[in-house]
């Protein structure tokens, strides 16, 4: 098909910041031991009048000034969330309305935190294929609505952000090269919101039983997502037909310091080439690595024609991959 890349790319991220010395006024934790576990030292908080929807519609306004794309020239809007405002209609649709993207269809995509990379995969094959010319994929988080302030173990480690891309045709060999994505729903039981859905509809009693917030076996998760952030790094690398000695920058999804510690240790590659900001924002789900991306780009890291992966996981259990040509 016709090759298809990243062409605007923007972020948003709520003023209110929630240190770790908030949190140990909260719950039984120390600064000590969230930057050890995890390497978080602070997180974005949203306000009371902001949503997923107002943050993804402030990052979609910066991409599309840096694609210098108008509204009306958007064919697709994608939104990948876990958290988006309203079950349905979707957030991408709140979001084609307040863009005035006249012409666009919209979708919401639950593959939880690798959504954005989801998002560019399953959208950018639209414009390989001639359906479309311009698409809009956005990874935005409103997790500090679904994070159990009550629980030690989760609410140390999520943040509110959003982050978007604008994918438009490129020239030959640059954009998305490979991507690969999977699934193993057997990994369901480590992380699940269990109350608010069809199988436990909001009541008195999935109120009570605190269903309404994030629920994980951080420990399986955290096992999960060393062996596929290395796996699939190698796997979409080799589908691209380049090895990992050709890396000039990982995109990590930021989960936990150490989870990105020790994928990079089992891939070999200096620190310099990769990009960590999860102290600043702990992780926000589908908006890590394009808020990453974004900075990344704006501190002068990415130089044209570098080759990039982009790697993330989470609930289901999935995972993706893209490695791409800037
Ligand atoms: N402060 C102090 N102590 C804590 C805290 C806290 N915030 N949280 C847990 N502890 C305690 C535990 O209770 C446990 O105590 P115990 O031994 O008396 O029971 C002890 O610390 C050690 O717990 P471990 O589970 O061994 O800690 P671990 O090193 O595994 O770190 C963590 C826990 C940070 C959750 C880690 O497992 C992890 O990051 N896992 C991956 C999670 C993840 O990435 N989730 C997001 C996926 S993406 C998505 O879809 C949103």
């Amino acid at each position: 098909g016709r090759p298809v890349g990243i062409t605007g790319i923007g972020m948003y991220v709520p003023e209110r910041v929630l240190t770790n010395q908030d949190l140990e006024r909260i719950v039984d934790t120390s600064d000590e031991w969230i930057v050890t576990r995890t390497g978080i030292r602070e997180r974005r908080i949203a306000g009371p009048e902001e949503s997923t929807f107002t943050m993804a519609l402030a990052a979609s306004r910066q991409a599309l000034e840096m694609a210098g794309v108008r509204p009306e020239e958007i064919d697709l809007i994608v939104v990948g969330t876990v958290t988006p405002d309203m079950i349905f209609p979707s957030t991408a649709a709140l979001l084609q309305e307040a863009l005035g993207a006249s012409r666009a269809a919209a979708v919401d995509i639950s593959a939880a935190c690798p959504g954005f990379v989801y998002g560019i995969t399953l959208a950018g094959q639209t414009i390989a294929s001639g359906l479309y010319r311009t698409v809009l994929v956005v990874g935005a988080e409103t997790l500090s609505r679904i994070t159990d302030y009550q629980d030690r173990n989760t609410c140390v480690l999520f943040g509110d952000a959003a982050g978007a891309a604008v994918l438009q045709p490129v020239r030959e060999g640059y954009g998305l090269l490979a991507s690969i994505l999977g699934s193993d729903g057997s990994g369901a039981e480590h992380l699940y919101l269990p109350g608010g859905g069809s199988r436990h509809p909001a009541s008195h009693e999935t109120v009570d039983k605190r269903m309404h917030y994030i629920r994980m076996n951080g420990k399986e998760v955290f096992k999960f997502a060393v062996r596929v952030m290395n796996e699939s790094t190698v796997q979409v690398l080799e589908e691209a037909g380049h090895t990992v000695a050709d890396l000039d920058l990982l995109v990590p999804h930021q989960a936990n310091i150490r989870i990105i510690e020790a994928a990079v240790e089992r891939l070999g590659i200096p620190w310099e080439k990769v990009v960590v900001n999860l102290d600043r924002y702990g992780n926000t789900s589908t908006a890590t690595i394009p808020v990453a991306l974004y900075e990344a780009l704006q501190a002068g890291r990415i130089r044209d024609g570098d080759l990039l992966v982009l790697v993330s996981f989470g609930a289901g259990l999935v995972w993706g991959a893209t490695a791409l040509r800037w």
